[in-house]
């Protein structure tokens, strides 16, 4: 059995004189003498001092940046700046060589873009170990946040007939090979051949089965891929992306912003208290950044102000209509480019009109609500004016939309019009509108992204950092 210890353990050890043994890459070897050896357990290196004048020229040659190595040697206190302790190697050993003409990673700062090109390589820096060790941490707090409330944690499928949003931007799942399939007599794909019969597709969202759940067992939430058939290439969009949905019975609208920035608070401050180092490192790596940028550029807080800022405050809770109102009120030169909103109330917000209420104007999370209906889902449950829904969207500075979610029509003859209006077949959906027939219940929930959640409390700036195999167009390489 192989035995080693993990050098997040020595950085912090005072027994010294004792013999260790660790294992891991090589970031970096100086004078034939100093390896700076990391093995993924923290961000730090620990410096293994080779006594050369001992070792095989051979096995020096083969001590290179990437390789994998095990030392043996003395814990003692480090002499060196930065540093408080190091190992006199007595042994080392190569478990896995690398050539260093062709290993990609130097010791030095490498672009995120270059980065991305080599994503199977990338988890080896500090800026990826960062973001994943917070990654991590942020999906356990998910768990634990809902766990302490009673919520059931449900695995809803990957696989589904159903486009949950309505919105038509699924990825098609078949066992057909389309080019010998027999077609129907309009040309289209016979699927009764099928392993499933039907058409069917990657889920968008898994709202529609935790529904049926909610309606069981009072508060569930998932928390499982979902996919995107859309063609954005944005660094806010993935194809493939993690989505966290709880869904409540015998809750409104007002529950549902409750929970939802009772939940943001919660995972952000776990990750404040567990992911100290590394967030203390992606603040100063964004610190570096915004020197970069001109001062009129440069974000006002840092990344731990935000986050702080972010606990500290509610965030601003108000309507479609009253957000309106608000970008009506803005100066004259502002409010030209904001005129097609202005003019037509129903139409969507853009990326700049949240921006503006988000980052100009509240300078903090917003839950925006009561929506027009056409330009949401068939779901939403339907305001007394007629013209709006229960949703709720919460925008977060520098990401946009983090969140979307709402109360649930609960009234079936409701919940058809609506179906119809918006083309959405009653006889594909039958089981959900049996949630309806059977004990219908007011009912709300939400959607959180996961990556849009990681980007904003590390910093980064593209979705593509914070997922370890992001999938966009054309993109699937492993
Ligand atoms: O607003 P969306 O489409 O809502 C739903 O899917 C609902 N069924 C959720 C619910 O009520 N249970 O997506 C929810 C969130 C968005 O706010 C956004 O954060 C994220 O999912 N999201 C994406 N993240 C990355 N890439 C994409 N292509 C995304 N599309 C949505
Ligand atoms: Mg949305």
């Amino acid at each position: 059995m192989i035995k080693r210890q993990q050098i997040k353990d020595l950085l912090k050890s005072t027994d010294f004189n004792t013999e260790v043994t660790v294992m891991g890459w090589v970031r970096t070897f100086r004078n034939n003498q100093f390896i700076a050896l990391n093995d993924g357990s923290c961000m730090g290196n620990i410096q293994v001092v080779v006594d050369f004048n001992n070792t095989d020229e051979n096995l020096l040659k083969r001590i290179t940046t990437g390789a994998a190595i095990k030392a043996t040697g003395t814990l003692v206190e480090s002499l060196g700046k930065g540093q408080s302790v190091e190992i006199k190697a007595t042994a080392v050993e190569i478990l896995g060589d690398s050539d260093p003409e062709k290993f990609p990673l130097q010791p030095k700062k490498h672009s995120l873009e270059f980065l991305r090109e080599i994503a199977h390589l990338r988890f080896r820096t500090n800026t990826f170990n960062a973001v994943f060790k917070v990654r991590h941490a942020l999906s356990f707090a998910i768990h634990q946040f809902y766990n302490e409330r009673g919520f059931v944690y449900m695995h809803t499928p990957v696989i589904t007939a159903s486009d949950a949003e309505g919105a038509g931007e699924m990825f098609k799942v078949t066992t057909l090979d389309f080019d010998k399939t027999p077609r129907t007599d309009d040309g289209k794909v016979d699927f009764s051949e099928d392993f499933f019969g039907r058409a069917t597709n990657l889920t968008v969202s898994g709202q529609l089965e935790g529904e049926l759940a909610a309606m069981a067992f009072g508060k569930i939430y998932t928390f499982g891929p979902t996919f995107r058939a859309e063609n954005s290439n944005t660094t806010r969009h993935l194809a493939e992306f993690w989505m966290i949905e709880p869904e409540v019975a015998f809750a409104d609208l007002e529950n549902n912003m409750e929970l939802a920035e009772d939940m943001m608070k919660y995972v952000i401050s776990y990750a404040k208290e567990n992911c100290k180092e590394e967030l203390e490192f992606l603040n100063n790596r964004l610190l570096e950044e915004e020197k970069q940028k001109p001062q009129n550029e440069r974000s006002e807080l840092s990344l731990l102000e935000k986050l702080d800022f972010c606990l500290a405050n509610d965030f601003q809770r108000l309507t479609y209509t009253e957000a309106i109102d608000i970008l009506k009120a803005s100066k004259p030169n502002q409010k030209k480019q904001f005129k097609y909103l202005i003019d037509n109330w129903g139409a969507d917000l853009q990326s700049e009109h949240e921006r503006y209420l988000v980052e100009k104007h509240f300078k903090r999370p917003v839950i925006l609500t009561d929506y027009p209906k056409d330009i949401k889902s068939f779901y939403m449950r339907l305001n007394d004016d007629n013209k709006t829904v229960a949703a709720m969207d919460i925008l977060f500075p520098g990401i946009g939309e983090m969140i979307g979610g709402s109360q649930r029509e609960e009234r079936m003859d409701v919940l058809k019009q609506r179906m119809d209006e918006m083309g959405v077949p009653q006889e594909e959906l039958w089981w959900y509108l049996d949630t309806r027939r059977f004990g219908s219940a007011p009912h709300a929930g939400f959607g959180l992204g996961f990556e849009r959640l990681v980007l904003f409390v590390t910093g980064m700036t593209n979705i593509r950092d914070v997922i370890a195999f992001p999938r966009f167009p054309k993109s699937a390489e492993f």
